[in-house]
């Protein structure tokens, strides 16, 4: 999209930004609280995802699996009161689109009433249903794929996806899908390099990327990741700053003040 932002970020605009038809590759990163959309809406994304990553990015799960529809919705909500012009993705949980396509309709709805402007749900062409349903709806669905976490006990664990031929095929088809289900992006996560770019030049919505390579539409990542805030990451991560190491060093700085006397200052003093 253009920089400086000009006007919010919509559906339709982020539908219409493929690479291949001259747009800039599209910025998303999640944030799950107000001080959080306001770093990355400030840093110019397009895109704000509410990510289930809040599960163990924020919360100390192990995985994504233990947050619920409501827990999504109270982050959204945060989210949402910083009024950013990037576009809200409300990511939806894992079993809040898996049982039937009236559930899927309404637990999405809760994410769009505290602001999301659209939704996010993981896997392929068995989610085509849901994404009809919510589509018929009128709430714009993103999908995702390759490695979804919130099949983390399907697959045995956090690992690259489609690394053959034949699921790579599947991986496209089941994408392909997606698509003429009415979603107008999708995630596409941890797959080779050359995955990432067949399903790219397949698809006539845009792709991004997280650990998918350069030649998706776009790249996510997550804010705490590339922050620093996060203790381990991925090898796709790239970490710009090291706020982890920062904050802890104001704390212990604090600390030693508190401790020395040197704080509070007389100009810190009501007198
Ligand atoms: O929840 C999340 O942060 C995500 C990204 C990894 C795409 O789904």
């Amino acid at each position: 999209m253009s920089e400086p932002r000009s006007a919010p970020v919509t559906v339709p605009k982020v539908r219409a930004a493929k690479v291949r038809d001259g747009h800039p590759p599209l910025v998303m990163v999640t944030a799950y609280d107000a001080p959080g959309a306001r770093i990355a809406d400030a840093g110019g994304v397009d895109m704000i995802l509410v990510g289930d990553s809040v599960a163990n990015v924020v919360l100390g799960y192990e995985d994504t699996l233990q947050v619920t529809i409501e827990d999504m919705a109270h982050h959204v909500a945060a989210v949402a009161r910083a009024r950013p012009g990037a576009l809200i993705v409300g990511d939806l949980p894992w079993m809040s689109y898996h049982v039937d396509t009236a559930d899927t309709v309404r637990n999405a709805a809760l994410l769009i009433r505290a602001g999301a402007q659209c939704v996010k749900l993981e896997g392929g062409a068995v989610r085509a249903p849901m994404v009809e349903a919510l589509v018929k709806a009128e709430i714009p669905v993103m999908g995702h794929i390759g490695l979804t976490p919130q099949s983390v006990n399907a697959f045995g664990g956090f690992r690259v996806q489609a690394k053959d031929d034949e699921s790579a095929r599947l991986l496209v088809e089941g994408a392909q899908i997606l698509v003429d289900s009415g979603i107008f992006a999708i995630v596409v996560e941890a797959v080779p390099e050359k995955v990432g770019a067949a399903v790219t030049e397949a698809l006539e919505v845009p792709t991004i990327g997280i650990g998918a390579g350069p030649h998706c539409d776009g790249q996510v990542l997550v804010l705490h990741d590339l922050l620093g805030i996060t203790p381990k990451t991925a090898k796709f991560v790239r970490r710009y700053a090291e706020m982890a190491d920062a904050a802890t060093a104001a704390v212990a700085a604090y600390a030693a003040d508190v401790r020395s006397g040197a704080f509070p200052a007389d100009s810190e003093v009501y007198h």
